[in-house]
């Protein structure tokens, strides 16, 4: 049976390629899309989730919209590295499909509750709002999901948007606490793994040659917001995030990782937004997150290119 799968994104060409590395797989079922406020306020992310679902030609996958601001910050985005888009670097037509009506979080809720237990996975891309606020409509769906794959935090890599946090725990650690504390399995693919995981001018190659559309379009997304990366980073290189939630479901054995506590700062001003992971276990505090640490990057991009070429 395909997995099947719910995506919460907050696009963003690396949310981009996650989606598109779903959709283009024949194991994996996509149940739809929900849009969350992170890289870009929600109109932009819900409108590059229509977006994206254009270009695949995948129309009959639903789109959600969700929350438009964290759970009780105001909302931070990252228009500095996306644009003010999400998308710039390239023009893709205004989509035309319908948004649903529901709301993603009550969209998440019915799903997992209405399908057998443990059949339904999250695949979670950018700030955990929607699922916190899915949560807190019906916390049963912690014993019901298959599992959370979330893109987000850091254990020894320090932060990409503050010195000690990952972009989308800071964006709404609240809601990052809610979920780990939920009881819901969780895998976390953080910045330790993003990082190893690099997209570099031969792997963009890699996708303008790909003789299709999709590849040469995203070889143009991914050059547009790499371009703040490989300042930052300071070579020809830039972590691909997102696609690693993907991945996971469909070659695990490429990552490898350990079961362990994880807690999210949410009081202190230095660190708000930190995930405390304790590695070595020096705590007796749950076990609650299977956080992945390292990842075989080929394998990766392979997969990646696998879904790709399958699009007109
Ligand atoms: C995360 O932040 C976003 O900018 C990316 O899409 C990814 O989800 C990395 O910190
Ligand atoms: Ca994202």
């Amino acid at each position: 049976m395909k997995k099947q799968i719910i995506i919460d994104t907050d696009p963003g060409p690396d949310d981009g390629v996650a989606i598109l590395t779903a959709l283009g797989s024949p194991l994996i079922e996509v149940l739809g899309i929900c849009a969350v406020a992170g890289n870009v306020p929600l109109p932009y992310t819900i409108r590059n989730v229509c977006k994206i679902l254009e270009l695949a030609e995948r129309q009959e996958v639903r789109a959600f919209a969700g929350a438009e601001a964290p759970l009780t910050r105001p909302l931070f985005t990252a228009e500095y590295v996306h644009g003010k888009t999400g998308f710039d670097g390239y023009d893709l037509p205004e989509p035309t499909m319908p948004v649903q009506p529901q709301h993603a979080a009550d969209f998440i809720v019915e799903e997992v509750m209405s399908r057998p237990p443990r059949t339904v996975t999250i695949c979670a891309l950018g700030p955990l709002t929607n699922m916190a606020l899915a949560l807190e409509r019906d916390e049963r769906i912690a014993g019901r999901i298959e599992q959370i794959v979330w893109m987000g935090g850091a254990l020894s890599e320090g932060g990409n948007v503050m010195p000690a946090a990952e972009f989308n725990c800071y964006v709404d650690p609240e809601a990052a606490a809610r979920v780990l504390s939920s009881g819901a399995p969780v895998v976390m693919m953080p910045l330790d793994v993003t990082h190893k995981a690099h997209v570099t001018a031969d792997r963009i190659q890699r996708f303008r040659s790909i003789g299709n559309k999709v590849g040469p379009i995203f070889a143009e997304l991914l050059t547009y917001a790499k371009q703040f990366d490989w300042e930052k980073y300071g070579a020809d290189r830039a972590p691909m995030h997102d696609p690693t939630t993907v991945v996971w479901l469909l070659r695990p054995e490429l990552f490898s990782g350990r079961q362990v506590n994880v807690e999210i700062e949410t009081v202190s001003p230095l660190t708000t937004g930190m995930t405390i992971i304790d590695w070595w276990g020096v705590t007796d505090r749950r076990k609650n997150a299977y956080v992945v640490r390292d990842i075989d990057a080929e394998g990766f991009y392979d997969v990646i290119f696998e879904s790709f070429r399958r699009f007109p």
